[in-house]
């Protein structure tokens, strides 16, 4: 009897490389680069839009090829008439009907796919409009409002703020949208763009590898986390009320959504970035104690598990200060992160190689066949 032989095994991957990659590098120390640029520098001195071109095309665009990429992501942006339809589907969650518009979505573009295997990022940047153009539209359809378009004189994030709300965003607004859509754009091989590019590995389609990354994000370990940190902040009514709350958690073997991270065992660095954001935007708006309430969370925990909040974390008051309601703080996510997922994909495609690991056997051998009425 052939008995199999045993392999190293990882268990959860830790520390294990499964690819290598030049889009981006999540330091532990507390430090994250994008095709070498330390996100510390970056931010607040690019745009998202030089973001997108950077993570696709491993350098920062001068100012042609920044028009070009602005002017091909407006136009991107529209989607399929007939989709619009889907959209209209009310029940289930945003993270559920992006799923399926974006399946939907793919029917449309089979004809590109030898084109975007072999390098052409035009349907990347298709994607990377589609995604907040269809967020916009599912939250717009669930509570009864008439879509909107965009507006050509508009940057990706102020379209992104019109679309969803409806409304002229103001200067920090955008600017913090923007912020917020340049932190969460690529990170390493995580979750969900390790899904991503094992669907790619096989070949199939881009569609697909977007759709393993989304139904990967949206658990609660990853992405879904973030609404997990909005439930908990809108739990406790006060900030003194926070020591006896999170100790009641810990005591009883719950994990604190929105802290802890695999890879960094210092502060994550796009945290720093978004406590700022979080706490100019919720003194202008009068919502002070939602930040105060986070800080305190953030010490109590970092009293008791020496952990530190992730990115989950203060993206949550990001978005809610910006009225972006708990459900859509995934799909939030996902709208920045399809840079990731795209460039990742791309990346797979030129590496051209299976991704196909093995396992470790632990049941039985030899197993006596009863046949079907004998049982
Ligand atoms: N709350 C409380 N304790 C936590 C914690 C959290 N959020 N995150 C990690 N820990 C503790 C674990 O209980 C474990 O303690 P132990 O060694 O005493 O058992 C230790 O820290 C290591 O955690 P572990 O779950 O093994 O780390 P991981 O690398 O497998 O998981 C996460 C990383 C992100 C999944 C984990 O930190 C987590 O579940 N966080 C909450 C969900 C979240 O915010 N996800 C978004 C990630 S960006």
């Amino acid at each position: 009897m052939f008995m199999s032989s045993e392999k190293v095994y990882v268990r959860g991957l830790r520390d294990v490389a499964a690819c290598e990659t030049k889009i981006s590098f999540v330091d532990p120390y507390g430090a994250l680069y994008y095709s070498g640029y330390d996100i510390d520098r970056l931010i607040g001195r690019v745009c998202f839009e030089e973001v997108v071109y950077l993570l696709l095309n491993g350098k920062l665009p001068n100012k042609k090829q920044l028009e070009d990429t602005k002017r091909t992501l407006f136009s991107e942006m529209k989607i399929p008439n007939n989709l619009l339809r889907l959209c209209s589907i009310n029940r289930g969650h945003p993270m559920e009907n992006l799923r399926t518009i974006m399946s939907s979505l793919g029917e449309y573009d089979s004809d590109f796919e030898d084109s975007y295997r072999a390098g052409n990022k035009k349907l990347a940047l298709k994607l990377i409009s589609q995604v907040a153009t269809i967020v916009s539209a599912i939250y717009r359809v669930k509570n009864n409002k008439e879509i909107i378009l965009p507006k050509k004189e508009y940057g990706f994030a102020e379209n992104f703020l019109f679309m969803f709300r409806g409304k002229i965003a103001d200067k920090e607004e955008i600017d913090a949208l923007d912020r917020y859509l340049t932190l969460h754009a690529d990170h390493g091989l995580n979750a969900s763009t390790f899904a991503a590019r094992v669907t790619a590995s096989t070949m199939s389609d881009i569609y697909s590898a977007v759709i393993s990354a989304i139904g990967t994000l949206r658990g609660i370990l990853h992405g879904g986390a973030g609404e997990r940190v909005m439930n908990m902040l809108l739990d406790v009514d006060n900030p003194e009320e926070v020591e006896a709350y999170i100790q009641g958690m810990l005591c009883n073997g719950k994990k604190i959504m929105g802290f802890g991270h695999r890879i960094y065992i210092k502060e994550d660095p796009r945290s720093r970035h978004l406590r700022k954001i979080s706490k100019s935007l919720c003194s202008r708006i009068g919502k002070r104690d939602l930040y105060n309430k986070a800080r305190a969370i953030q010490s109590v925990v970092h009293k008791e598990r020496k952990i530190y909040p992730n990115v989950d974390f203060y993206a949550a008051l990001v978005l809610n200060a910006l009225g972006v309601p708990k459900e859509f703080i995934t799909p939030f996510f996902a709208s920045s992160r399809i840079v990731g997922w795209t460039s990742h994909i791309l990346e797979q495609y030129r590496e051209a190689v299976l991704i196909r690991p093995t396992s470790n056997y632990r049941g039985a051998y030899g197993t006596k066949f009863v046949p079907l009425d004998k049982r």
